[in-house]
């Protein structure tokens, strides 16, 4: 990073990053001590040892189980904290992130203890350091619509602190379309909504993200190279995509960085943005996903600009906050 300097330089916005995927093996072993939580692994070296995955699943299941050591709300701020001190760190001004309650509900942590606990420190680093930020609640797509509207029944008296609802999770055989009567509840009660769709998936499950969810965003959407259809539309309506460069190659989706489609679908005119997913397990923050696009994609500085413009456009910030960032 310090051979590119403009890249931390430049104001960043992030807009797919999930806060159970900030955490840190050395927080994580921290917190298991405090909490008393038993897991599977002893030390770091244990842990990086996990963080080798053949596909999304093998992830998520890392993923779920490291955040059992999340109990109390000052978790919750400390673990929102890391990351602000990390947007601090590498210039991202604006960050829209996810969360996953019913990863801690399932768990009896009370709903209110998460989102308090997260809201508190995205307040407080707005009010210390400007940093702007736009909360989204995600649905696990892997439990049921009903699991999901529980789930929004208990995020009603706080929708003061959230501005949308997701869908994260295991893709395969949970089409976007199980959570469109959810999602629609979730756009009654004023929240705008976004979607993982077509990381593992096919493009279809993108189009049905776009039909029956009516998604601002899609979360990924890279398997919509398949399609020159979704493609057209994709440039036509300048829907966004937020894409996720080291998670992706991670997880298999591409066999190495140099055969991501990223650049490919920004040359084609549709709304790219470069996102981390989940900085702790995958390798790098927002500024080590641009650096690898410049070590293995030859991305240039044009891009980079192009693709943070994207980002402030397809952001949930207000038309003031977002002249400001331009
Ligand atoms: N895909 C699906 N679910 C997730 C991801 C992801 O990349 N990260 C955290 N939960
Ligand atoms: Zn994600």
């Amino acid at each position: 990073i310090t051979t590119y300097p403009w890249l931390l330089a430049l104001p960043k916005v992030e807009l797919h990053i999930h806060l159970e995927g900030m955490l840190e093996p050395e927080l994580m072993l921290s917190l298991a001590r405090k909490n008393g939580i038993q897991l599977p692994f002893n030390t770091i070296g244990q842990l990086y040892e996990a963080y080798r995955f053949n596909q999304l699943q093998d992830f998520l299941d890392i993923y779920y189980q490291g955040a059992q050591v999340l109990i109390t709300q000052q978790d919750f701020y400390d673990l929102t904290w890391h990351y602000l001190k990390k947007c601090q760190q590498q210039n991202i001004v604006h960050a829209e992130p996810f969360f996953d309650p019913q990863t801690h509900t399932a768990r009896g942590i009370p709903f209110g203890d998460v989102i308090e606990g997260i809201s508190a420190a995205l307040t407080d680093a707005r009010e210390k350091h400007g940093i702007t930020s736009h909360l989204i609640m995600c649905f696990l797509r892997h439990l049921s619509e009903i699991d999901a509207f529980n789930t929004l029944e208990q995020a009603k008296p706080f929708l003061d602190c959230l501005t949308a609802v997701g869908l994260d999770s295991s893709e395969k055989g949970h089409p976007p379309e199980k959570f469109s009567r959810v999602f629609n509840q979730a756009k009654t009660l004023g929240l705008l909504t976004v979607a993982h769709a077509g990381e593992e998936g096919p493009a279809l499950n993108i189009w049905s993200a776009i039909n029956t969810l009516g998604v601002s965003r899609i979360d990924h959407g890279v398997t919509a190279i398949d399609d020159t259809k979704l493609i057209d539309y994709l440039v036509g309506t300048q829907l966004p995509l937020t894409v996720c460069p080291l998670s992706n190659v991670k997880l298999a989706i591409f066999p190495e960085m140099s055969k991501h489609c990223i650049l490919n679908l920004l040359e084609k005119g549709v709304c790219v943005t470069v996102n981390s997913d989940d900085p702790a397990y995958f390798g790098g923050y927002l500024t080590e996903n641009f650096y690898a696009l410049s070590q293995s994609l030859n991305l240039t500085q044009t891009q980079a600009h192009k693709m943070l413009v994207n980002a402030i456009q397809a952001s949930f910030a207000n038309d003031n906050r977002k002249q400001a960032m331009l």
